[in-house]
């Protein structure tokens, strides 16, 4: 499905996000903490938005792409420099040696990943002891009222404007079942604890649309 979206899918993330896809990304970025000449790794890593940020911020640092569709790999290799390197591989099985990586990042991924546990224990392998493990989510608001109206948006609007834009319908219907599917806040901190991390702690974006947890390994 991400390889058939991949065309469409940054221009879709900016209108259906109103923008505030980027300041999410900008607080991951933040909350990873590349130092210089660290290695990070980016999860699930799409088109490439948040491992090029964090190439970006750490000028020295080393990011490391990976992700499972080729086609949306693609188009982050596209918008790269040199600083980056690419791996079209699983989160449930890293293709990397124990305790390379000082921070691992997942930005909109986690909950596509067909064995969270799994994944979250080898996110945590290949880190470094105390290193940092940031996880960028899309979540329901906690406020009944915003609920209600943020599920009409998804379940509703956010179809037909992929299908004006030029995307999937059936792919935009996923996005709304997924998170509705998806762990809460509370359930993903639980499940980064349950895999290793410590201090484990999250923060809700604009109103609970999205979420940022944070840990260390
Ligand atoms: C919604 S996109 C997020 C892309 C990007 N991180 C961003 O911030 O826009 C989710 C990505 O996770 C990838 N993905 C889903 N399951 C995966 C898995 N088990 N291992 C690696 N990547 C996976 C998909 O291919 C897709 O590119």
């Amino acid at each position: 499905m991400f390889d058939r979206i991949a065309p469409r899918y940054d221009l879709l993330n900016r209108v259906l996000s109103l923008g505030r896809d980027a300041s999410w990304r900008r607080r991951a970025v933040a909350a990873a903490g590349l130092g210089p000449g660290e290695r990070a790794l980016d999860v699930g890593a799409g088109t490439g938005d948040l491992a090029l940020a964090l190439a970006k911020a750490g000028p020295s640092g080393r990011v490391v792409a990976l992700d499972l569709a080729p086609e949306m790999l693609g188009r982050a290799r596209t918008r790269a420099d040199a600083s980056l390197r690419f791996v079209v591989g699983s989160a449930e099985a890293l293709p990397f040696p124990d305790a390379l990586f000082s921070c691992v990042v997942a930005g909109f991924a986690v909950r596509n990943f067909g064995d969270l546990p799994r994944a979250l224990g080898d996110m945590r392998r290949v880190l470094v002891p105390g290193g940092r493990v940031v996880v960028l989510e899309l979540s329901l608001p906690p406020n009944a009222t915003l609920r209600a109206m943020h599920r009409f948006y998804l379940h509703r609007v956010a179809p037909a404007i992929a299908t004006v834009l030029g995307s999937s319908a059936e792919a935009y219907r996923y996005l709304p079942a997924s998170i509705e599917a998806f762990l809460d806040p509370e359930r993903v901190a639980a499940a980064l604890r349950e895999a290793g991390f410590q201090r484990v702690r999250y923060e809700r974006l604009t109103f609970g649309v999205a979420t940022i947890h944070v840990g260390e390994a």
